[in-house]
């Protein structure tokens, strides 16, 4: 297959699967279409054409930190397809009104943001009111530690991905402030939304902020104190429950922080990335 018919049948395949994620069973086809699909698929292009990059390579982590060995996790999209499916998404989450109560009461749908190449990838409870506002999550008080957090890593807001179980803010009726758990409706709603986004960037590990995170992509309800520090897996890919930077912000123990800390040292050690003295050592007592 030449590499633009195999993008383009990528593509398909995974508009197709997020189509069926969100609940269509029936798709109607134009017979032209049916014909161009059942039709002879093209040759396959001279060995010497130059294929896309493979997108799951770790291009956000310096070279040293990923051995020619390691291997990424069931990378099938290649990388335009990858932009081209997420754009789609984009497309198709933005005005969504499947929580009529929410879709009222948002100032915007917020939709994840960072790199969807990224081989990390980190997953919140839902959008609070800065994040409402700017349609972007993780940027109010919590957001500004877990960039801390992400920094501390050697990484970047920009090379990793961020995103929420749920992707509007969670109304709170006659209320002026405070948040509110998501409900298991809503999460369950919009659950297909962020499984669509993990399909397309294919991580090779994931982080579960909080017991919501945990809820929502596991179905585990045991206990975050439990959980943490517990290497998960989520559809075949690393998941890492850890404590969500709120609750740091509202405990201020230095405990609590180097829990966190260690729970990213073996995110950072599956990433194979490279770790310094100094890094082992945060939140240690002196
Ligand atoms: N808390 C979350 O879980 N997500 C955000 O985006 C902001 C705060």
């Amino acid at each position: 297959m030449t590499d633009a018919y195999s993008q383009l049948l990528d593509a398909t395949i995974a508009h197709v699967q997020g189509l069926k994620t969100a609940g269509v069973r029936h798709l109607s086809i134009a017979p032209e279409t049916l014909a161009a699909l059942i039709a002879p698929v093209p040759r396959r292009a001279p060995v010497s054409a130059a294929r896309p990059e493979p997108v799951s390579a770790p291009i956000s982590m310096p070279a040293k930190s990923v051995p020619a060995k390691s291997k990424p996790v069931a990378s099938t999209l290649a990388s335009d397809t990858k932009a081209v499916a997420m754009d789609e998404l984009r497309s198709r989450v933005l005005p969504c009104m499947k929580c009529p109560n929410l879709a009222s009461s948002r100032t915007q749908v917020v939709f994840g943001v960072g790199d969807i190449h990224a081989p990390l990838m980190f997953v919140g409870e839902a959008p609070g009111a800065d994040e409402d506002e700017q349609g972007e999550p993780f940027i109010g008080k919590a957001g500004q530690l877990l960039t801390k957090i992400i920094q501390t890593m050697a990484l970047s807001r920009e090379t990793v991905y961020i995103a929420n179980i749920l992707k509007c803010r969670p109304d709170t009726p006659g209320q002026t402030a405070g948040n509110r758990k998501p409900t298991p409706a809503e999460m369950e709603t919009c659950k297909p939304y962020l499984l669509e986004q993990i399909r397309i960037i294919q991580p090779r590990a994931i982080v579960a902020l909080g017991a919501t995170a945990i809820d929502g992509l596991l179905g585990k309800t045991e206990g975050i104190t439990k959980l943490r520090g517990k290497w998960q897996e989520f559809q075949g890919i690393p998941l890492m429950p850890t404590y969500h930077p709120a609750y740091l912000l509202r405990n201020q123990a230095l405990s609590e922080k180097r829990k966190v800390w260690e729970d990213m040292l073996l995110v950072m050690e599956k990433l194979e990335m490279p770790i310094s003295e100094k890094q082992r050592s945060y939140f240690l007592k002196p």
